[in-house]
């Protein structure tokens, strides 16, 4: 064995989210039943991880003088956060739709009257490469100091080919400039473009012929917004499937606003992941954990509904009975969610939707792991995994929801780096 280049140790617990099935995301009595230490360490070697125990198995003679050991008495060790569903890169803002929102407009009438979605697309299509990519790396900042070592993005403020490659190209830019790890998602059928109005179809199909091809490469998943508003099932399923056959992995937004089926139609063809899922019913959610095959995750957003104040929240407790893996993210974005806060994501799931705190810890690491398709190289502390690690300022896991919207963020190991 190799010298360790950076020890934490003497940590009151390390949540190691390991020990359970390997093949597939967890659920039921598993999403709570992983490993958690006592007295633990955890030691890297360069960016990977190179032992989890018990502090009386830790091997001394791997410290050497170039080591880094760290003392972690009366905290907790867990690992870094993985947000799993982001609107990273927008221009502007919509604190305006806010006051409209508290006077009583729904965020869908907000969108037909051409505001909401289609304000920041309006926004960002003015705004230079220069101004999304300081915006991106502002958020990425405030994001990494809730302890996220790696988060999705997805592109679809930009809703014609130019922008939206663009906005790729910022994501891209944006994750070489610091250590968070990105994956990409094209969200070009967030809502049909403005010069589409009235014609989702032809917006769907002018996405597959000339915007997909040019995406090959810069993002691994396809996403879509099905919904009132936005696109039917069918619809969607066209698109997915053209989106699929071209080597894309799938995700979808759907049942926010209205049960329309489209986690079911998603999880048939595979998508590794569903969202939102605020109207799935709890036997929806069986039926998507069937057709999925038990490795659709159904990535649960419980800001959301929050700030929208609906009164609705997807009922994650019975997902999780049914057999359905969760997830948990923020959601953050202009409109339905401009909160990089995954620990309030953590509580509010946890009061909202009667997730366990253990379950909605497993549903921002190993879970949210799943939803990207990085279940082997992130999402808990083993031997052989990315070496991304948070100290937390708190001497047991059951305070992390319990101290609402606080940060209990200390230090961030991102590859093995303090950062
Ligand atoms: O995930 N629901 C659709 N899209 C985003 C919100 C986008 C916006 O309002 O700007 C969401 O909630
Ligand atoms: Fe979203």
């Amino acid at each position: 064995p190799q010298p360790y280049t950076l020890v934490l140790r003497n940590a009151a617990q390390v949540l190691t989210l390991a020990g359970g099935p390997t093949d597939r995301p967890l659920t039921g009595p598993d999403m709570a039943s992983w490993r958690i230490i006592e007295q633990g360490y955890v030691a890297c070697h360069g960016d990977r991880l190179a032992a989890v125990g018990p502090m009386h198995e830790l091997d001394e003679s791997l410290i050497t003088p170039e080591t880094t050991v760290l003392d972690a008495s009366g905290q907790v060790l867990m690992p870094g956060l993985v947000e799993c569903h982001t609107h990273l890169v927008f221009g502007g803002n919509r604190a305006d739709e806010f006051q409209r929102k508290l006077q009583g407009e729904s965020y869908l009438d907000i969108l037909a009257s051409g505001g909401g979605i289609l304000s920041t697309v309006r926004k960002t299509r003015a705004a230079s490469f220069d101004e999304l990519l300081a915006n991106a790396l502002h958020h990425l900042d405030g994001f990494r100091r809730y302890g996220v070592t790696t988060l999705e993005a997805k592109t679809g403020y930009g809703l014609d080919a130019d922008t939206e490659l663009r906005l790729l190209q910022v994501a891209h830019e944006a994750g070489r400039r610091q250590l968070t790890q990105l994956v990409h998602t094209f969200l070009g059928a967030h809502v049909p473009g403005p010069e589409y109005k009235g014609r989702p179809a032809d917006y769907l199909d002018l996405l597959a012929r000339e915007v997909l091809p040019a995406v090959q490469g810069l993002a691994e998943f396809v996403d879509i917004f099905c919904e009132e508003g936005a696109f039917s099932v069918d619809d969607s399923r066209r698109y997915l499937q053209q989106a699929r056959d071209m080597g894309f992995q799938l995700k979808i937004h759907a049942e926010q606003l209205h049960d329309l089926g489209g986690c079911h139609m998603a999880a048939e063809l595979g998508a590794t992941s569903v969202d939102h899922c605020d109207y799935l019913t709890p036997a929806g959610a069986a039926q998507v954990a069937a057709a999925g095959q038990g490795r659709t995750v159904a990535v649960l957003l419980p800001l959301v509904p929050l700030y929208l104040r609906q009164e609705k929240y997807a009922p994650g407790r019975q997902f999780i009975d049914a057999g359905l893996p969760v997830a948990l993210s923020t959601d953050f974005n202009p409109g339905s969610c401009p909160s990089k806060n995954l620990w309030l994501a953590v509580s509010v799931a946890c009061l909202k939707m009667g997730l366990t705190p253990l379950e909605a810890l497993a549903a921002v690491t190993l879970n949210a792991a799943w939803a990207l398709n990085r279940q082997q190289t992130i999402g808990s502390l083993e031997p052989g995994k990315r070496a991304d690690v948070l100290v937390l300022s708190v001497p047991d896991y059951r305070e992390i929801p319990y101290w609402l919207g606080e940060n209990p963020v200390a230090q961030v190991v991102i590859g093995g780096q303090l950062v």
